[in-house]
């Protein structure tokens, strides 16, 4: 980790996505490394596609160490049927978490998304 932050130090761990697949794998892990201090919201409680209320959590919470595995994911009919609706959903998202991780000065966000891109 930078300036030689360990996990298992660090306050305010915000997984987003923490109930996916690739969100709960890295609450496992965490969990395992001895990282206690984390923020966790599901979607009903926290759409990170609404930029004031990702403002309002990092403003209030200061994450120091954000994973951002939070994406609207359908498989590749959704996609292939809605292109622009995944893209922008997981656009704003990204837009959003990156944003107010570096506003809010937190040590590092750690972003773990694939965005489809738009093949027409
Ligand atoms: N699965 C893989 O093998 C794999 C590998 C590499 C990269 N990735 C990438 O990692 C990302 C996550 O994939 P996944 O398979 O873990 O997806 P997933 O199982 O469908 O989980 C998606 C998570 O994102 C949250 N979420 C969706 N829309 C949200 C919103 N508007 N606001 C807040 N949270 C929202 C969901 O919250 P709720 O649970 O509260 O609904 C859920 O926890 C994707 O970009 C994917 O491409 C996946």
């Amino acid at each position: 980790m930078p300036n030689g932050l360990r996990l298992s130090d660090a306050t305010n761990v915000f997984v987003a996505g923490h109930r996916g697949l690739v969100g709960s794998a890295i609450l496992r892990k965490l969990s395992q490394l001895g990282c206690n201090s984390l923020l966790l919201r599901t979607h009903a409680e926290l759409d990170l596609r609404n930029s004031a209320a990702v403002d309002l959590f990092f403003r209030e919470n200061r994450p120091e160490i954000v994973f951002l595995s939070a994406a609207r994911v359908g498989g590749i009919l959704a996609n292939s049927r809605r292109p622009a609706e995944f893209l922008y959903d997981n656009l704003m998202i990204q837009t959003n978490v990156i944003t107010m991780g570096v506003f809010t000065d937190a040590t590092r966000v750690v972003v773990n998304i694939i965005t489809y891109a738009l093949s027409h």
